[in-house]
């Protein structure tokens, strides 16, 4: 199977689009576009409550997706609830404002996080009085395990970041360490998971939050989180679809049993067709064959390497990735953005919600963000070269 069998999932682009902003939101392949659609014309239904038959059809497919979502990140149902929201912001802080604090001593977040979390974090210390702490990311994306004391720590990092797509690649004795000094573990999965899933896959920790709308899905947010995370808990976001009884001043949660757990974080009606789609997305994106993915990994390098090797073009990134900022010397980055739209081309400029690191820890000009996703040609990748090319000259 050649690249072709990918790009029917996006044969709506138009003759010479070339879209680089899948960091915001992925282009959806039709195949998920159809189940959100089919959702609509055959079923649709309010999930986990209506005893007719369509909604039993969305019953199964959200149950599907919940069971998917784990499966794609190599987490065990046993032990993770897989609740939906709106977006990644929604579910950090949705998480943050259940959580205990009485239980913890410190909050720690990274330099170099999307305002998602950093300024989640920021208002909770606020808040609670607790203590913030901002980490130094290493070139490599790890985090220096002896750089802090994790003692009652309550960390919130991402994975991959949004303008270099680094990994936090010692994650998995990040967490090990975290847990040892009885802390928990918040990851920000917002840029891993269409792309490299791989540096979560079954490790512990106690909760990922991400955007189905990064992962070739529709506009959805899910927060996957460790079962025993429900100790720290305090649940006050409340409504519909939650309490198994009501009486005057009191209500019995109906997520006491693991089989309903996932309405702590899930009050009122859900967005039931996206849910129909982020299952569709993820098992598409488990379809998509090796060759396809090579043919992307050349895609996205060779546009790395012909970006790094140009004059007064200066690369944040260290090494390839889908993902990849820059600036040109003596050029206006927004000017640049609008450049290429004029040539069909769509990518971001700014600092992408990373201020403090981009802006006030590196004192980098405005960016321009490339990221590239499986809709990509390499035709895509000659044209930007060749406007690249232009512009610059
Ligand atoms: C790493 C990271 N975290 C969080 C977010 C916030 O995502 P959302 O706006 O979907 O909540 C983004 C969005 O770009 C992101 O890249």
């Amino acid at each position: 199977m050649g690249y072709d069998r990918c790009m029917e999932e996006f044969d709506y682009l138009g003759e010479g689009e070339v879209y680089l902003d899948g960091a915001c939101q992925s282009l959806r392949p039709r195949c998920v576009i159809e189940a959100v659609k089919d959702y609509y014309t055959k079923h649709n239904s309010c999930g986990e409550r209506v005893k007719y038959k369509w909604g039993i059809v969305t019953d199964e497919k959200v149950e599907e997706t919940r069971e998917t979502v784990l499966k794609y990140l190599g987490f065990k149902a046993k032990k993770y609830t897989v609740s939906f929201t709106l977006n990644t912001t929604y579910g950090i802080n949705l998480l943050l404002s259940q959580i205990n604090p009485s239980k913890f001593q410190k909050i720690v977040t990274s330099e170099i996080e999307h305002n998602s979390p950093f300024l989640a974090t920021m208002a909770f210390s606020k808040r609670t009085g607790l203590p913030r702490e901002v980490l130094k990311r290493e070139d490599d994306g790890s985090i220096d395990e002896g750089s802090c004391d994790f003692s009652g720590a309550i960390v919130v990092v991402n994975c991959a970041s949004n303008f270099d797509g680094r990994k936090l690649v010692n994650l998995k004795s990040l967490t090990k360490t975290v847990h040892k000094a009885g802390g928990i573990i918040i990851i920000d999965a917002a840029q891993a998971m269409a792309h490299s899933a791989e540096v979560l896959s079954g490790i512990e920790v106690d909760a990922v939050c991400f955007s189905a709308h990064k992962l070739y899905a529709p506009s959805l947010g899910v927060i996957v989180w460790r079962d025993e995370l429900v100790d720290y808990l305090e649940p006050w976001w409340l409504g519909g679809g939650m309490v198994d009884d009501v009486q005057k001043d009191s209500f019995l949660l109906s997520a006491e049993g693991k089989e309903h757990r996932y309405t702590r974080f899930e009050s009122g009606l859900q967005a039931w067709g996206e849910i129909v789609g982020l299952g569709a997305a993820l098992k598409w994106l488990m379809r998509v064959p090796k060759s396809d993915w090579k043919s992307f990994e050349k895609n996205y390098k060779e546009l790395y390497e012909f970006l790094a090797e140009s004059p007064k073009v200066h690369m944040v990134n260290l090494e390839a990735n889908p993902t990849m900022s820059f600036y040109v010397e003596g050029m206006d980055s927004h000017l640049l953005g609008t450049a290429l739209s004029r040539e069909n081309i769509m990518a971001r400029t700014g600092y992408f919600c990373a201020h403090y690191y981009l802006d006030h820890v590196l004192g980098l000009p405005p960016l321009v963000r490339f990221s590239l996703g499986l809709h990509n040609r390499e035709s895509d990748i000659e044209k930007v070269k060749k406007v690249m090319e232009k512009i610059i000259r």
